[in-house]
């Protein structure tokens, strides 16, 4: 099957992101919104992230608007009828995901359509078995900024037909032009089940008062060659995401290094997201 006809669930950090990623690559995409106010920031931080990609030389200004015109928006799931392939980017919320699932499966009407979730660290079998197609059903998970972060996990539940995530894998590459890396459903997948703990372990740290936020960013950027420190990290990936990932290894693996600092869980109570806030450890 070649894949042309797409759409994304959300356009938040990651879905807008992810929507991005396809245009640029010539897909069609639709972009499905709960509201129109929703809707128009997500155009915005596509926008946004397209002028921010001319003016770093990584796109022409003809490219940006040929992406742009391969975008459209709604707030009614059911103009998805004839996609092909559909990212799920919804908020880290279960049941949310789960009522999604259920819904593209009345709705999207190929019987080849593959469906997929960019969760961070949730059981992608569980989004599969809302569906009466578990096999089409698997992880893609991209990585924030996802125009400019090259990896993506296809993640396989116990459920995905051997032969959709190859062509997924072959399809990340080929198409989109990014590494896949195949990861199974575990807790995390591959890359969160190993930042997750180092993220946690630097909260902690800095809550511990054994070094300052600015001393452990600087140590991982200098001492380790990071591109940034963690503490730094944590507000790009948003604290709500990182305590929801934390959260969810802690609780199916009962790893210690996962389960979330106390500071964490207050950041987030606060309101305190990190940059898409404005203000987490850091003010932006
Ligand atoms: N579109 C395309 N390319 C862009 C772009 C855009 N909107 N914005 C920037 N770029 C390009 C730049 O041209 C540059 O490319 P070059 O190195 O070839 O010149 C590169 O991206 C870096 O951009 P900048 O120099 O403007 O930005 P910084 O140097 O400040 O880097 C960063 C910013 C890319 C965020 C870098 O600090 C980084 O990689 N940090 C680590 C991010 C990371 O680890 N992300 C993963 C988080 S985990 C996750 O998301 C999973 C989730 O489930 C929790």
């Amino acid at each position: 099957m070649v894949i042309a006809r797409t759409a994304v669930i959300g356009s938040g950090l990651m879905g807008a992101g992810i929507a991005e990623v396809l245009a640029k690559s010539g897909l069609d995409v639709i972009v499905s919104e709960v509201s129109d106010e929703a809707a128009a920031a997500g155009q915005a931080r596509i926008e946004k992230s397209l002028a921010r990609a001319v003016e770093k030389g990584k796109l022409t200004a003809a490219e940006s608007e040929a992406a742009k015109a391969r975008l459209r928006f709604t707030t009614d799931i059911t103009e998805l009828a004839d996609r092909q392939l559909v990212i799920e980017a919804a908020s880290e919320n279960e049941e949310i995901k789960k009522s999604i699932f259920a819904r593209l499966d009345e709705v999207v009407t190929d019987e080849e359509a593959i469906f997929a979730s960019n969760t961070s660290s949730m059981p992608i079998i569980r989004f599969a078995q809302a569906t009466s197609r578990p096999e089409r059903v698997l992880g893609i998970h991209f990585f924030n900024p996802a125009p400019v972060q090259p990896l993506v996990e296809v993640v396989s539940s116990v459920l995905t037909d051997p032969g959709v995530a190859e062509s997924v894998t072959e399809f990340v590459s080929q198409v989109l032009g990014k590494t896949p890396v195949q990861a199974q459903d575990r807790p995390g997948f591959i890359v969160n089940a190993l930042l997750i703990p180092y993220l946690c372990s630097a909260i902690r740290m800095l809550e511990s008062g054994a070094a300052t936020k600015e001393d452990i960013d600087a140590g991982m950027v200098g001492g380790a060659a990071h591109p940034m420190g963690p503490i730094a990290l944590a507000d790009l990936v948003g604290l709500d995401t990182c305590l929801f990932a934390a959260q969810s290894i802690f609780d199916e693996t009962g790893d210690p290094a996962a389960k979330p600092p106390v500071l964490l869980s207050r950041m987030v109570d606060a309101g305190l997201l990190g940059r898409k806030t404005g203000r987490g450890f850091y003010e932006y």
